[in-house]
């Protein structure tokens, strides 16, 4: 198994340019089944949960063909993927593919709402949570879908098609929303859908389906009111920028010291990262495609508290991050994690490197030191994995990341990026 080896210590200067957004580029994938024409995806991130999920498109039928498309600097960023579902030949979504990657479920209410039935295994729980399915299913029974659980499979029947109708979220889910949305597109009548996330994912996601000749209102609020279609048709579409990589090479240069220019992005989209980062000394300044991080390494890195909240509040996706950075703060930090219950994996890997963290509930008490010394970890799932190469940046020594796959779900060539930047930093493969 691969790992990553970080010698810390070392300032961080130059330029990264943003990968597609994973956490969008997978429903507009998914959207593809909503029609029998071709849906073509730009910018599309080289991470493993795209190949897993286009193995699982591949198996309802659908037809996959990726070009890549390489840029001036050599970077494989800008590939892009066409999927033609002209027919579906399963509408099983299998266990083996759908536990790796709980986004595989996205698929349940496209299928049902295209053919009137859907086989999908549940996800399962995960490292982060129990991650239950009940606000989909709930929200696909009330458009008229019979479900029932068996063997660990929502088997989900709707003969004579979904019907619009009026939804509201008990809580907020970003799945939820996405899955309700698709299938609501196909649904006959009009389905209005309350209490919906607002994460910018799903406002690339009403993109592409407008595109794809959905009537949808109410982009970026939450009240999206969808009014279904016999079919839809065929778009293009540029996948938006990976706001949790900005986010998280924006921690880099915090925790480092240096000055990262990120490019192929938009500052709006971290907001709530960036007031985070500047309370805490980090020099943001805004650019026409991205952002400069950037922070005196002499400088000291401040104590702030952060709650993650649905967005437009600060994200759970960056939560293990920020709370590497407060690790060397020379003051204390509460990190309260409001999404899901068990997030704090990272924990005790930071503590390996030597960092002062209490947990406490849902809350975690940091209390920054001036130094972490570097040593073998690993985690357990993708953001925190980040978060410990963010402190190996940081750490006195050496540290290694075990487990490098659940790094590679979600970030492109991370260490090429990091090193460009002069980070210490290789990957070794092991057996
Ligand atoms: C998505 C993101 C993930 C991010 C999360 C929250 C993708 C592929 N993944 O995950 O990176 O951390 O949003 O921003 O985009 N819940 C229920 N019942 C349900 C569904 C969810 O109780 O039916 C709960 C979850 O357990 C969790 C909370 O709602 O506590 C939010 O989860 P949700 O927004 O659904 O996360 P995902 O869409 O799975």
């Amino acid at each position: 198994m691969d790992s990553i080896r970080i010698k810390g210590g070392k300032p961080l200067n130059g330029t990264i340019k943003i990968s597609g957004a994973k956490n969008a580029a997978l429903p507009l994938m998914v959207a593809c089944l909503l029609t029998e024409e071709t849906v073509t995806l730009s910018n599309l991130p080289h991470v493993a949960d795209i190949s897993t999920l286009i193995n699982l498109l591949c198996q309802h039928g659908t037809n996959a063909h990726l070009n890549g498309e390489s840029s001036k600097n050599g970077s494989s960023n800008g590939r892009a993927i066409s999927l033609t579902a002209s027919e579906i030949t399963s509408t099983e979504a299998p266990y083996e593919i759908v536990r790796k990657m709980r986004a595989g479920a996205l698929v349940l209410g496209p299928l049902l709402a295209r053919m009137g039935e859907a086989k999908v295994s549940l996800p399962g729980g995960c490292a982060i949570g129990t991650r239950p399915m009940n606000l989909h299913l709930d929200a696909l029974e009330a458009m008229g879908a019979k479900i029932e659980i068996d063997a660990g499979y929502m088997i989900a029947h709707a003969p004579n098609g979904l019907k619009g109708t009026d939804i509201r979220f008990d809580s907020v889910s970003v799945g939820a929303t996405q899955n309700i949305l698709m299938a609501a597109c196909l649904a006959n009548g009009v389905s209005v859908l309350d209490n919906a996330a607002r994460e910018p994912e799903i406002t690339d996601l009403v993109h592409l389906l407008q595109k794809m000749g959905a009537r949808i209102e109410g982009e970026g609020t939450e009240r999206l009111v969808v009014t279904g279609q016999k079919t839809l048709h065929g778009a293009n579409h540029a996948v938006m920028p990976d706001r949790i990589e900005t986010g998280t090479y924006a921690i880099a240069a915090a925790i480092a010291g240096g000055r990262i220019e990120l490019t192929n992005t938009n500052a709006d989209l971290i907001n709530s990262v960036i007031e985070i980062l500047e309370q805490s000394g980090t020099t943001i300044e805004r650019t026409e495609d991205g952002l400069i991080a950037s922070r005196d390494p002499n400088t000291p890195i401040e104590g702030v508290d952060v709650l993650t909240h649905p967005y437009p509040g600060y994200p759970t996706d960056m939560q293990a991050q920020i709370m590497a950075l407060m690790c060397v703060s020379q003051g204390s930090a509460m990190i309260t994690e409001n999404i899901f219950e068990n997030r704090f994996m990272h924990v005790p890997e930071l503590l390996r490197l030597g960092a002062n963290i209490n947990v406490h509930g849902r809350s975690a008490l940091v209390r920054g030191q001036a130094e972490l010394i570097g040593a073998p970890v690993m985690a357990t799932d993708l953001r925190a994995s980040v978060s410990l190469v963010l402190a190996g940046l940081a750490a006195k020594g050496e540290t290694v990341i075990n487990r490098v796959y659940h790094l590679d779900r979600g970030y492109e060539r991370l260490e090429e990026k990091l090193a460009a930047c002069g980070a210490d930093i290789i990957r070794t493969s092991g057996e």
